[in-house]
């Protein structure tokens, strides 16, 4: 099937108590390692790429692989920008057919957040596009963008309610106390301020940092409304521990075909096993339905 927007698939992942995973892929052999993963296990999916892998491999490659992959593995597959600030980058991956893009104006104050995430939004209305927006202040690291741990900040619930009020976005990440990036120990998840955010507006969640957060703190963050999760270093690291690896064992290997299959199933394990983790195995039947409705 073509591209779908993220927002049905998301609207209804809330309204019905599971999750999405948003992965972030850096090349197209992981792109097509997380559909494939997706694909085994029935599940909507969301491919994700930060700025800088569109730069890297140029947003139409991106695109027509994404398209190609979903036609082939019949799921609902959406194409999302993710952390972008640039305005022009974002009118680009929509023109070349991305799904959904976030506009992270995170680092502004709120008016200029909503200033930023309406010019996004004037163009999106007219289109089937997702838009994804932030509220306090992830911290970690995520491609060119750092927010060490004394500048993160927590969202503010009445200011979510006034953001979605003021932008009408339809999905909102709200900083609650995950990071980008593995953490040295748990991360200190703000579940009080998830369950307030959520009784104030009734958009998908977005759960940013998603990976090594312990399995039952990703559920518990599912049902009270985190309906989309972002996985990134998890999926980059499984990837690339197996080609190094394979190079531990066989340092003369010259054969991409053999060290990238190991690293393909890496990926797509890991990829599995967070799709299990919020539950939307077996969903791509029903995400279909309600998407033609
Ligand atoms: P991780 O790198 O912690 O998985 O975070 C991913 C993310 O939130 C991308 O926006």
């Amino acid at each position: 099937m073509a591209l779908v927007s993220s927002t049905p698939m998301l609207k209804q992942a809330r309204e019905s108590g599971y999750g999405i995973v948003a992965f972030n892929v850096h090349s197209l052999d992981m792109l097509y390692a997380v559909v494939e993963a997706a694909a085994e296990l029935e599940s909507p999916v969301i491919i994700q790429t930060t700025v800088g892998t569109v730069r890297n491999l140029g947003p139409d490659s991106v695109v027509s692989s994404a398209r190609a992959a979903a036609e082939k593995y019949k799921i609902p597959v959406a194409l999302h920008l993710d952390h972008c600030t640039e305005f022009e980058v974002i009118v680009k991956c929509i023109r070349a057919g991305y799904t959904s893009v976030m506009i992270d104006a995170s680092m502004y104050p709120f008016e200029e957040n909503v200033k930023r995430t309406n010019q996004v939004m004037e163009i999106a209305k007219f289109l089937d596009i997702n838009v994804e927006a932030e509220l306090g202040k992830v911290g970690g690291v995520e491609d060119d963008i750092v927010v060490s741990d004394e500048d993160a900040e927590k969202a503010i619930p009445f200011e979510c309610k006034e953001f979605i009020k003021l932008t009408g976005v339809p999905t909102l990440a709200p900083a609650i106390g995950t990071a980008h990036g593995i953490y040295s120990g748990d991360p200190d998840i703000d579940f009080e301020r998830i369950k307030q955010i959520a009784e104030l507006v009734d958009v998908p969640l977005v759960l940013h940092g998603g990976s090594a957060i312990p399995g039952d703190d990703v559920k518990r963050c599912v049902s009270l409304g985190m309906a989309k999760m972002n996985v990134s270093t998890e999926l980059k690291n499984a990837y690339s521990a197996a080609i190094r690896d394979h190079f531990i064992n066989e340092p003369d290997s010259l054969d991409p075909r053999q060290y990238l299959k190991f690293a393909k199933e890496a990926a797509k394990e890991l990829a599995k096993s967070k799709i299990l983790l919020v539950g939307s195995q077996g969903k791509a039947s029903s995400t279909k339905r309600f998407i033609h409705q």
